[in-house]
């Protein structure tokens, strides 16, 4: 597929997106193999939302992977793998071997039981098995529901439940860094309320102890004895779902964001190939885990669908040492790079001795992706690890998003640090006040919604569209409201300025601060929790909690601890609050509204200016909350 080359053509590609987008997207779709070709490209309203891309098609998302390359780059690398321990050997798979590992594994699930429809939960360190058992799901249609192998059991435990999963792909254990998870012992503390798993394939990984259940559990390793290497792709209308991700929003429990097949499959590929303007040869390296978006998109399809090399790591940023990803970037001549400001502001404060030694002199493009990146760590990646002479890609998207929306185009847009600039063609962002009326020109700021369908956007969330509709549709009438506030500054570039409903980002992770207060919750002292963001220089936003206590505790450490364990069993350790705070009251307004406001000042450690606290039912409550904090 070609890409843009300038300036201008982006400007030429984005009015003809505008113009005319069934025209711009069927002829992006015309470069995929497709088993049958679309009869209409789009349908779509959003009060429903109804949302339809090349409809009456038919594909498979891994014969556009896997089976397309083979003849002309079946002998290429198709994922580079990098273990967590730097002495364990790297292993290279080429676009040959992953086809054949895709259909064997494809297999393994059919044998257990596996039918297209079905959905299947991933939760498995960062090994091949991991971006293999998610194609071999998309080969048989079954639907993947990766989570992140960084949550707890309860979380598990909710998401399989919610999606009601009947097989479950897992592993022994997984290493992270200096740390071994135990894997397997999460997920059978998790199938006890599971009844929906009938299967658990397990990967061995560790070589840890673990207890298979007879009937229940099978090693993947013996599985994979039993079968061969051909699978059919199993035939997929463009809008049958290809998965579902779980995230957070101000409300509720996670939601499972759901994509389909064919509109997630053309956008993946354009906005990889455009961003990064990938080219032929190009080592590219997505840090992320497979169990966020971006190491659905830009981790496993976007970069297989254009026939790249794609980097898989499964370790740390800081293992052994501060020096690992550039240690990686050299070792394997990596060319296009792709990261989270949380990491590289916890890599710029371990000091430049960890990237001395290093030369990076094959690195092209550098990206950025999750949250803000702020100036301070703009400079140091552009100046220390890009040498000056890398453009950063400061990409603006999210899990609903399916792909890049708003983001420079490598060596294209000319740069601002901290400026996610343009939206790529086929994104029709619009800026909307607190009224819902969009706020026309430049240098102006307000709450960031998308006013037209982009192919790889949300079709709904799992097992409850009205859901869907409320959280996104219903804000601002006939438009996508993204959450997040956002400025468009006289050159019409725009600047994410962050959250503006109650999720936080805590290094580049999305929580609802309803779920954390739920969590904290269920210890048996706390009555009453608000939590809120506050700056934090490393993650972005650290997680500040307001506690009710029934007794003042006798002893505070422990008191911390316990809540952490509290938090680490229902969500997971990256969910910690970082500072906690016992109250006696929150101010709350008569209707029983906490003002976040408020809290959010005084986490800042700002109480200069806390606004109107009139519609307090009980004013005093700040004074003492500000005395609590050490700010009174
Ligand atoms: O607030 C925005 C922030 O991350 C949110 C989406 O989170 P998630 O669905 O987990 O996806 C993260 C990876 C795509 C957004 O609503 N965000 C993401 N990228 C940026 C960003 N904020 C500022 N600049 C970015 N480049």
């Amino acid at each position: 597929m070609k890409k843009i080359n300038s300036i201008e053509q982006y400007q030429s590609q984005y009015e003809k997106s505008v113009e005319n987008p069934e025209s711009f997207w069927a002829e992006k779709a015309e470069n995929f193999n497709w088993i049958k070709k679309w009869d209409k490209v789009l349908e779509w309203e959003f009060n429903t939302p109804k949302i339809e891309w090349f409809i009456g098609g038919q594909l498979n998302i891994t014969e556009n992977c896997l089976d397309r390359h083979l003849e002309s780059r079946g002998n290429q690398t198709a994922i580079l793998w990098e273990p967590n321990d730097p002495t364990e050997q790297a292993i290279e798979i080429t676009y040959n071997e992953l086809h054949n590992r895709v259909c064997s594994f494809a297999n393994v699930l059919k044998r257990n039981g596996a039918k297209k429809g079905d959905r299947i939960c991933l939760y498995m360190p960062m090994t091949p098995e991991l971006a293999i058992a998610t194609l071999a799901c998309a080969r048989i249609g079954a639907i993947h529901s990766v989570v992140f192998a960084g949550f707890s059991a309860r979380s598990l435990e909710d998401r399989i439940k919610d999606a009601t999963c009947n097989i479950i792909v897992t592993a022994d254990g997984g290493y992270r860094g200096a740390k071994t998870i135990e894997l397997k012992t999460i997920v059978d503390k998790a199938l006890e309320t599971c009844p929906s798993i009938k299967k658990s394939i397990v990967l061995k990984r560790t070589g840890g102890e673990v207890n298979m259940k007879t009937g229940r559990d099978v090693w993947l390793h013996e599985e994979l004895n039993q079968v061969d290497n051909i699978c059919p792709a199993e035939k997929m209308n463009s809008e049958d779902e290809l998965f579902v991700l779980y995230t957070s929003g101000s409300t509720g429990k996670p939601k499972g964001v759901v994509h389909t097949c064919g509109g997630y499959m053309v956008y993946a590929e354009y906005s990889f190939r455009n961003v990064f303007q990938y080219q032929e040869g190009d080592i590219y390296w997505c840090t992320a885990d497979i169990g966020w978006i971006t190491g659905h998109t830009y981790i496993v399809y976007g970069p297989l669908l254009a026939g790249a090399t794609t980097v898989m790591f499964e370790g740390v940023p800081t293992y052994p040492d501060a020096g690992r990803f550039w240690e990686i970037c050299d070792k394997h001549n990596v060319n296009l790079f792709y990261t989270a400001p949380t990491a590289i502001r916890a890599l710029q404060a371990r000091g430049n001795q960890f990237v001395n030694p290093y030369s990076l002199s094959s690195l092209r493009v550098l990206g950025s992706v999750g949250e803000p990146i702020n100036e301070e760590a703009w400079h140091w990646y552009n100046d220390k690890i890009g040498k000056g002479n890398c453009p950063i890609v400061d990409t603006w998207w999210q899990t609903e998003t399916g792909g890049i929306m708003i983001s420079p185009l490598a060596g294209i847009t000319a740069l601002k640090p901290s400026y996610a600039t343009l939206p790529l063609p086929g994104i029709q962002p619009c800026l909307v006040d607190s009224d819902g009326n969009e706020i026309e020109g430049n240098d102006v700021q307000g709450n960031l919604c998308i006013k037209f369908p982009w192919p790889s956007m949300i079709r709904t969330t799992y097992g409850d569209h009205d859901r869907c509709k409320q959280v996104y549709f219903s804000t601002y009438k006939g438009k996508y409201f993204t959450g997040d506030g956002c400025r468009r500054d006289e050159d019409g570039y725009y600047r994410i300025t962050g959250r503006v409903d109650d999720v936080i980002n805590v290094s580049g992770h999305r929580f609802g601060t309803a779920e954390i207060e739920a969590a904290i919750d269920e210890h048996e002292n706390v009555v009453e929790t608000a939590v809120v963001g506050f700056p934090h220089d490393i993650k972005g936003q650290g997680i500040y909690a307001y506690a009710i206590c029934h007794s003042q505790p006798t002893d505070m450490d422990t008191f911390i601890k316990e809540v952490n364990k509290t938090v680490i069993e229902f969500i997971g350790p990256i969910a910690k609050p970082d500072k906690i705070l016992i109250v006696s009251g929150l101010p709350k307004t008569r209707s029983g509204k906490i003002m976040r406001r408020i809290l959010r000042k005084i986490a800042e450690g700002d109480v200069s200016n806390l606004g109107d606290t009139s519609t307090l039912l009980d004013p005093s409550v700040v004074e003492e909350i500000k005395t609590s904090a050490g700010l009174g």
